[in-house]
């Protein structure tokens, strides 16, 4: 995981340092640093939490240099401390990393009478540098006869005291970027680290490395033949979003999902004729099979279009989580589908999916917020969901956004597989395009759920249940809620509480029942009473016409409006969205960078 950035150029660099770091914060926040090389060598300063204590320290003792790197650290290998912070010294070198080296510790013993500082698997990164200087190398061979002894996945920034304007980078398995200024040159793990300073870039490829200076990029490739890499121009939608009037970005998040959904709406549906885009390149006619891969939330948006895709289009699809995915060897049909869903497009596990089915001949398509991600260069096709910058790490209009598209695409494909009348069609394609509108009544609940979400916060534990393409949604409701409110919460299929978790309901056990009227509303309110009865505190979650039916079985009832149930799913997010934020402030946890999470999750 982690954010780097590199600057070698004319000016100062440490102001430009660190307002690259603040835009690579949705990589982790558990630590950040900077090292520059001035007349007096290489210099750094670290700080443990987020960059703000960064700023601080830096206010204490200025550094400053015309060269420098720097780096924002989601923890693997050792305890988020300033020790373990990067930039890591030895020697005449400094290095910053992304990623992790799996040999490190084989690599460690490699090196006798060294001593280490740290518990991290970067610092031996500097080590081996300095050792093969020692031997006689020139900074550049040193550099490539490094990266040849390393196992894992890096992206590293590389600073040598005596080469005094020349960054080395490489990368394998974590994302970097070039960027081209004006006798400058800049490093990035992406393009929203450099917006402020360049949107032309080059992307280095897997196994790439190169050395930076001012006016100039060698680029290599893994066997050290030098390559040129193409150039990239960076459009727009790189703003760093701001917070404007509200307390939090995740709460400003919420709201503006009438606008992202409307947004990724006018992307897939053709409002006028009431019918779904079919995307370039998608020709569902061709698939047998869809397989669907993603990790956290944007898993549970793909174990909605489970449902969405076989019921309507009748085309069997997979869902699984990234990590279990990539190493189960799957069986997979040259005629199936792949669709990656990321919001950022980064996720290391969800990225290796895709790759392994590009190996295997299968189409690939990446479902991704951020275009000018490694998963939106690499799939067959790119489909964006359009929601704009998402800076709170709880994701939450990617999501709804993530469900439209891929509602949207599920319409798409039971249209070009036949299997739909044109009435059919108007209907959800109508039921679509009123999402909008509906999620902004929803929002409209936001006084009633925080009242809600205060008794919620006085409870150590929760449940959310649901049935159909609700089960999901009671997911993610749940995930939400430990997210950012750090209560342990369980979602499951309302007809397997019985089979275990039942035992956990005790008088007062909040539980979360998600139920608009649709075809299973009335199982899922026989499994409400079974809760009910063993003395949980009931929060239904309904629509208008499930309201009128139930009676006074729900200690706490949100009405969410009534939809057509193909749509149902984006509406009940909204409420658990505002239940679980709710939570979180009344608990008073930093909502938008909770505790040992990461926004984006470049590591496996
Ligand atoms: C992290 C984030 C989640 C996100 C997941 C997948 O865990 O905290 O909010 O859902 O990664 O990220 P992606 O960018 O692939 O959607």
């Amino acid at each position: 995981m982690c954010g780097i950035i590199g600057i070698t150029g004319q000016s100062t660099v440490t102001e430009r340092l660190v307002d690259g770091l603040k835009r690579l914060e949705y990589r982790g926040y558990d630590s950040s640093g900077i090292a520059v090389i001035n007349g007096t060598g290489l210099k750094r300063a670290r700080a443990e939490g987020k960059i703000k204590a960064l700023e601080r320290t830096l206010d204490m003792t200025p550094l400053d240099g015309h060269i420098g790197i720097a780096h924002t650290r989601w923890a693997t290998h050792g305890v988020p401390n300033e020790t373990n912070a990067h930039p890591h010294f030895y020697g005449r070198v400094g290095v910053v990393h992304n990623g992790i080296i799996e040999n490190f510790l084989e690599l460690r013993n490699s090196l006798p009478g060294h001593k280490f500082q740290t518990e991290t698997d970067t610092e031996v990164v500097a080590h081996l540098i300095e050792d093969s200087l020692n031997r006689g190398l020139s900074p550049k061979d040193a550099f490539e006869d490094t990266l040849k002894k390393l196992k894992g996945a890096y992206a590293f920034g590389v600073i040598i005291d005596g080469v005094d304007d020349q960054i080395f980078c490489a990368r394998a398995g974590s994302p970097l970027a070039i960027g081209i200024g004006e006798d400058e040159m800049y490093l990035g793990s992406d393009a929203m680290a450099l917006a402020q300073l360049t949107n032309k870039l080059i992307y280095l490829e897997e196994g790439d490395w190169a050395i930076i200076s001012p006016k100039d990029a060698q680029i290599f490739d893994r066997e050290g033949a030098s390559v040129t890499r193409e150039e990239t121009i960076i459009t727009g939608g790189l703003a760093m979003a701001e917070k404007g009037n509200y307390r939090h970005f995740m709460l400003k998040e919420i709201y503006e999902q009438p606008e992202t959904v409307g947004r990724t709406l006018a992307n897939y549906v053709d409002e006028f004729n009431l019918t779904a885009n079919l995307p370039e390149g998608l020709d569902f006619s061709k698939f047998d099979r869809i397989i669907i891969i993603a990790c956290g939330t944007a898993y549970y948006s793909g174990v909605v279009a489970k449902y969405w895709f076989e019921q309507l289009a009748n085309i069997a699809v997979d869902v699984d989580i990234a990590s279990e995915f990539r190493y189960r060897e799957p069986v997979i049909s040259e005629n199936s589908l792949f669709i990656a869903v990321s919001q950022s497009g980064e996720t290391a596990d969800t990225l290796a999916a895709l790759r392994y089915c590009q190996s295997k001949g299968v189409t690939t398509a990446a479902l991704v917020n951020v275009m000018t991600s490694t998963m939106a260069r690499e799939a067959d096709i790119a489909l964006p969901i359009n929601a704009g910058p998402e800076i709170g790490v709880a994701s939450t209009k990617a999501f709804t956004s993530q469900l439209t598209a891929l509602a949207s695409i599920a319409l798409s494909a039971m249209k070009s597989r036949k299997n739909i009348s044109r009435d059919a069609e108007i209907r959800l394609a109508n039921a679509l395009i009123k999402t909008p509108r509906k999620i902004k009544e929803a929002l409209e609940l936001d006084p009633q759920i925080e009242q809600i979400a205060f008794e919620l916060s006085k409870s150590r534990s929760a449940f959310y249940l649901g049935r159909g393409m609700q089960v999901p949604i009671a997911y993610e409701g749940a995930l939400k809620l430990k997210e950012i409110s750090y209560i342990h919460a369980e979602g499951y299929a309302a007809g397997e509480l019985k089979h275990g978790p039942i035992a956990l309901i005790e008088d007062g056990t909040p539980v979360i029942v998600l139920a608009p009227y649709d075809n299973l509303f009335e199982k899922t309110i026989s499994n409400l009473q079974e809760v009910a009865s063993r003395g949980a505190r009931i929060i239904l979650i309904t629509d208008e016409i499930g309201a009128k039916s139930t009676g006074s079985m729900a200690s706490e009832m949100i009405v969410v409006p009534s939809t057509d149930s193909f749509v149902a799913p984006i509406i009940t997010t909204i409420a658990i969205q505002l239940l679980a934020y709710h939570t979180a402030v009344h608990l008073g946890t930093d909502v938008d960078q909770p505790r040992n999470l990461a926004k984006s999750v470049t590591v496996e």
